[in-house]
């Protein structure tokens, strides 16, 4: 694994950025695959200036996002696809039609598994996967205990996802309980990965996933067996590993 280490949450922006941008200028089609949650906003903007500035050009890229709340249309301020078209695709020259999510509003789970399984071999498979990564070291939505066997699956969200996404929502009916997800297989998958992590609050995680024991309690902890993973991480995140 290489480890780079950033100034501040920033300089891991533009780190991570970097390694993005490389990928998109050697290979023009080539599939991201990309998360959400807070870390990448900081990376996304960078790219969106890149490409303002005409050094990227994603008119050929293909996306493949990790996860998406099951029940939550694209509309829904919550939703993933919200999420991507806000901080990304909305601002630069990728088509719609070569982004994918997990559709959210298909309530047949086994059968929007499939559909997203094979969407991702009928594209090659993801040349580079840009993850974050839980304080309980989840990965998508790989929460610990989840088997590393898993292809895309769909997860129940447990109480405390659920309740510490309730402030998001109008009332806690409208919290999704469930989950569409990449599996840990399906991440492994990837030919190259790209973890990103930022502030105090993960260094004990990063520690543990990346120098610990590699074990499903730990679901991050299983790219130390991928061949390929880069961290991009700021002090506060890597303030942990000299102990
Ligand atoms: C996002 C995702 C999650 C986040 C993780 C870290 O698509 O699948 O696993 O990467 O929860 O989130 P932040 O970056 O908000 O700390």
């Amino acid at each position: 694994m290489r480890i780079y280490k950033a100034k501040d949450y920033a300089d891991m922006s533009r780190k991570a950025a970097n390694i993005v941008s490389a990928q998109v200028i050697m290979k023009p089609n080539c599939v991201l695959g990309l998360a959400t949650g807070s870390t990448p906003i900081g990376l996304y903007k960078q790219l969106v200036e890149w490409f303002r500035k005409g050094d990227l050009d994603f008119s050929e890229v293909m996306t493949v996002n990790l996860d998406e709340y099951k029940g939550l249309s694209r509309e829904n301020d919550q939703s993933y696809y919200y999420f991507m078209h806000q901080n990304l695709f909305d601002h630069v020259n990728i088509p719609v039609e070569n982004t994918h999510l997990p559709n959210g509003m298909e309530p047949d789970s086994e059968k929007e598994c499939r559909r997203y399984t094979e969407l991702i071999q009928s594209l090659g498979g993801v040349d580079l996967q840009l993850l974050g990564i839980g304080h309980n070291g989840h990965i998508g939505f790989n929460e610990p205990g989840e088997s590393f066997d898993k292809q895309v699956h769909c997860v129940n969200l447990t109480e405390s996802t659920i309740e510490a996404n309730k402030r998001f929502f109008a009332s806690a009916e409208d919290v999704p309980k469930q989950a569409y997800t990449m599996g840990i297989k399906t991440i492994m998958q990837s030919k190259k990965i790209l973890i990103v992590a930022s502030g105090e609050d993960k260094a004990e995680i990063v520690q543990k996933a990346f120098f610990g024991p590699i074990t499903p309690q730990v679901p991050a902890s299983v790219l130390q067996l991928h061949n390929d993973v880069t961290l991009v991480a700021d002090e506060a995140a890597l303030s942990k590993l000299s102990e």
